[in-house]
């Protein structure tokens, strides 16, 4: 049977507020060119893509019986996309006392060992699932654990939601307890088993994870490299230059090669897709190798500040003169929040400390546009263009009652001033100030107390 129009889904709808979103980079062009702010705006939804956006006043009338969902007062941006989060370590945020290598023996490795058991990884996955939905987070690359059920049981909750996620299998043969090594052989096998399985079914995507150079041999690093040679489109996830031990560790392991990120770079690591958390440590030349590499790195200030690893060198990831994509990772469980917001908020903190400024737009835009270049997703997530996927939150500039007596009038119509409204959210919001989450436009999370 033959129909000319396809029935309308229930996802086709409009959603009026003020719209805020991205068309370029703030870190590279003024602020009244990057940002596209439309204070009365409507977005329109069509099978679960974005089909149009503009003001209200001018695509109403286009709407038909459309139904219209009315957020006036509210900010509607882009869904929030943290480039850095293990979800194994849910249970173990706020652990006491230690910085990375300590922290990591101490806490991470006993509490990941939990995750060969499926009902277990599942029951913490859903958990995880629903506060990234909750935080506004719509799209996330994720750690999984060592067991390639960890890799099941978080693919299997991520497509009961249609949620667009990245995640692997982690891979590491050394200097860890045994109960979490595999070896190259059988984490190159296990991983191909997983890219087969998953990589590409729906909105799914699958990144080969060595966990760090220090638990990885380079036979391994060279199988997660052949990974990467067999089969298009996987990303390379991984840690960089986060500790100054950790640093003069990997010196040690790997006597023959130029540094931490000419480890990975001569075994075939380093590449378009490579996605490197922290880098907090990292030389001139290798933000410049990156930049050449065209790799991302995911700048993740609740956890940098919580192991004392350092303060990330954001003006020389942006540098102009060899730019590097950078994206936000909250990089839970040593990152303190879920919330993206308060990940920009410590991220402005960072800034400060280096006597640099984080404007409301660039740490905005690091959240979102800025998140999906650096996953190399910007034709499909991170800002309201046309045919893009619409997966997209609802922000209260007064959810609470502190939020509402620094924001005590509405949403300003300039840049200016919902610039100022911006930073506010950034610096004082958390979950509470997510009233709505979508995805693929349909509503997946609306906050209780609405
Ligand atoms: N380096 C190696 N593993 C980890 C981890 O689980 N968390 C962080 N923050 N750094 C790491
Ligand atoms: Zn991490």
């Amino acid at each position: 049977m033959i129909q000319a129009f396809p029935p309308s889904s229930p996802a086709d709808q409009a959603i009026r507020g003020a719209l805020l979103d991205f068309v370029d980079d703030p870190f590279y062009v003024p602020q009244d060119q990057a940002v596209r702010y439309i204070p009365d705006g409507l977005l329109v939804i069509r099978e679960g893509h974005v089909a149009a956006v503009g003001a209200y006043a001018d695509l109403s009338p286009t709407l038909g019986d459309m139904p219209v969902a009315d957020y006036t007062g509210q900010l509607i941006t882009p869904g929030f996309i943290d480039t850095h989060i293990h979800y194994p370590q849910t249970g173990m945020m706020a652990a006491y006392g230690e910085q990375l290598l300590e922290w990591l023996e101490r806490y991470t490795f006993p509490t990941e060992r939990q995750f060969k058991d499926p009902t277990h990884a599942r029951q913490v996955a859903d958990f995880f699932l629903a506060e990234l939905l909750k935080n506004g987070t719509t799209t996330a690359l994720v750690f999984a654990a060592v067991f390639p059920e960890s890799v099941d049981a978080f693919f299997e909750a991520a497509a009961a939601r249609n949620l667009r996620m990245i995640s692997g299998k982690v891979m590491m043969d050394r200097n860890a307890p045994d109960y979490l090594c595999d070896t190259a052989q059988s984490s190159y096998e296990q991983s191909r088993a997983l890219i087969q399985k998953w990589h590409g079914q729906g909105r799914l995507l699958y990144a080969v994870t060595p966990r760090f150079a220090a638990t990885s041999s380079e036979a391994q690093l060279k199988a997660a490299a052949r990974l990467l040679d067999e089969f298009p489109d996987l990303y390379l996830h991984t840690h960089l230059s986060e500790n100054v031990n950790e640093v003069a560790w990997i010196q040690d392991l790997f006597p023959q090669y130029q540094g931490y990120l000419d480890v990975y770079d001569q075994t075939g690591l380093v590449r378009q897709r490579s996605v490197f958390a922290h880098g907090v440590q990292l030389s001139d030349q290798e933000f410049q190798r990156l930049s050449q590499a065209k790799a991302a790195l995911s700048f993740c200030p609740t956890s940098n500040l919580f192991l004392g690893s350092g303060l990330f060198r954001i003006e020389q990831a942006k540098n102009k003169a060899h730019p590097v994509k950078v994206g936000l990772g909250t990089d839970v469980g040593a990152g303190t929040s879920f919330s993206l917001l308060q990940t920009a908020n410590e991220a402005y903190k960072v800034a400060q400390l280096r006597g640099q400024k984080l404007s409301a737009f660039k740490a905005l835009f690091l959240a979102t546009l800025g998140g999906a270049k650096a996953l190399c997703l910007e034709d499909k997530i991170g800002n309201f263009d046309p045919g893009k996927e619409a997966d997209f939150i609802v922000l209260n500039p007064q959810a609470t009652p502190l939020l509402a007596l620094r924001n005590p009038t509405g949403l300003a119509h300039r840049l200016e001033g919902v610039a100022e409204q911006l930073f506010s959210l950034l610096i004082m919001g958390d979950d509470r100030a997510v009233q709505a989450t979508y995805i693929m436009g349909e509503l997946a999370y609306s906050s209780p107390s609405t």
